[in-house]
């Protein structure tokens, strides 16, 4: 793949009023989503869910890409299409998460790291012919008492560079995701401050190992309260010091940001974007969504594993990528849930 058609894939996962759709979840965490519906987790139920997802009708006025996981990207529609096909039938691009997980990092209680550089430049071929144009490697940042530490952030940062370099080498995309979690109890300054240092160390280390930005989508967590702090920024504060933040430490260079919704309600996800983007028209980069749970979380439920229920899940499904895409615009208002 040469340069340009890396900048064309760039530039069409954030294309105007389009976003991505996370349907990457490894095994541990589809099992958590379908435990919530009493759903068991086996190979043909998670087919059949990622079928409904990947093949609603629709849903390429809204979204771009999806990330697949690397069961899904080797599975079919009931029809018997690859799913990968199915994607680009409907012109969504493929993409894949190409990490093996967050795992404990060494002589740092409660901190990750994450693996899966060994044999990547194996799998980013394979995955390649399998139809991937973009892959997303995740890094866990964990806010708490005395962390995140530099090793932290340094270790993760360079991993995330060398996965980015890896993938320019095979032409596909890399989806840079260091995600600052919100789980915790502090306040919004904090996130602030452990997010800018983040993306500042992770820019670095992509500069230091040679990484196109220009062929590069970053997503990351917007900057919010955490979960657990007493006092909750309003959407205007996130939207404000996200962009803030965003500014300070993300290059110009680079052709999109989307976030990751990390937690949030569907419908507060999708507020926080519309604010950004309704408030700042003229950043350097178009921000857009790359939602897992805020796109997901109603359609599962609605769906609950039964086919009766595809119909109705389907429509929920398309009601949540309009309102995101509505708010890549600045387009979107509340009432719109009222009416869904
Ligand atoms: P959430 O939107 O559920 O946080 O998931 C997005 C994602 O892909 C995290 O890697």
């Amino acid at each position: 793949m040469s340069a340009q058609e890396l900048e064309r894939t760039a530039a069409a996962m954030v294309a105007e009023g389009k976003g991505i759709l996370a349907i990457d979840e490894s095994f541990p965490t589809i099992k958590k989503r379908f435990d919530s519906i009493n759903i068991e987790s086996t190979e043909e139920n998670r087919r059949a869910y990622r079928d409904l997802l990947i093949t609603a009708p629709g849903g390429s006025d809204y979204i771009s890409g999806m990330i697949l996981f690397d069961e899904t990207i080797r599975q079919s529609a009931s029809d018997g299409t690859p799913f990968p096909k199915a994607l680009v039938d409907q012109g969504i691009m493929p993409g894949i998460k190409v990490d093996a997980g967050a795992k404990d990092l060494a002589g740092h209680m409660g901190e990750k790291v994450t693996e899966g550089l060994d044999g990547l430049r194996e799998r980013l071929a394979e995955y390649r012919e399998l139809g991937a144009k973009f892959a997303k490697w995740r890094a866990v940042i964990t806010i708490g008492s005395g962390i995140p530490s530099s090793a932290c952030i340094e270790a993760n940062a360079h991993a995330l560079a060398r996965y980015a370099a890896l993938c320019q080498e095979a032409g596909i995309v890399p989806m840079v995701e260091p995600e600052v979690l919100m789980d915790a109890d502090n306040t919004i300054d904090t996130c602030y401050n452990v997010t800018e240092r983040t993306l500042k160390t992770v820019f670095n280390e992509l500069y230091r190992q040679d990484v196109t930005f220009e062929h590069t989508i970053l997503k990351t967590n917007m900057v919010i309260s955490g979960k657990q702090c007493p006092t909750q920024a309003d959407i205007q504060e996130v939207a404000d010091k996200t962009v803030r933040c965003l500014l300070n430490a993300v290059p110009a260079a680079i052709p999109g940001i989307v976030f990751l919704s990390g937690g949030q309600s569907s419908a507060l996800a999708t507020a926080h974007l519309n604010a950004m983007n309704k408030t700042y028209s003229s950043l350097p980069w178009p921000l857009s969504f790359s939602y897992g749970r805020a796109l997901q979380e109603d359609c599962l439920k609605t769906w609950a594993g039964n086919p009766d229920n595809v119909e109705a899940a389907l429509k929920v499904l398309l009601h949540r990528e309009k309102c995101n895409s509505l708010a890549c615009r600045g387009e979107y208002s509340e009432d719109m849930e009222k009416a869904a």
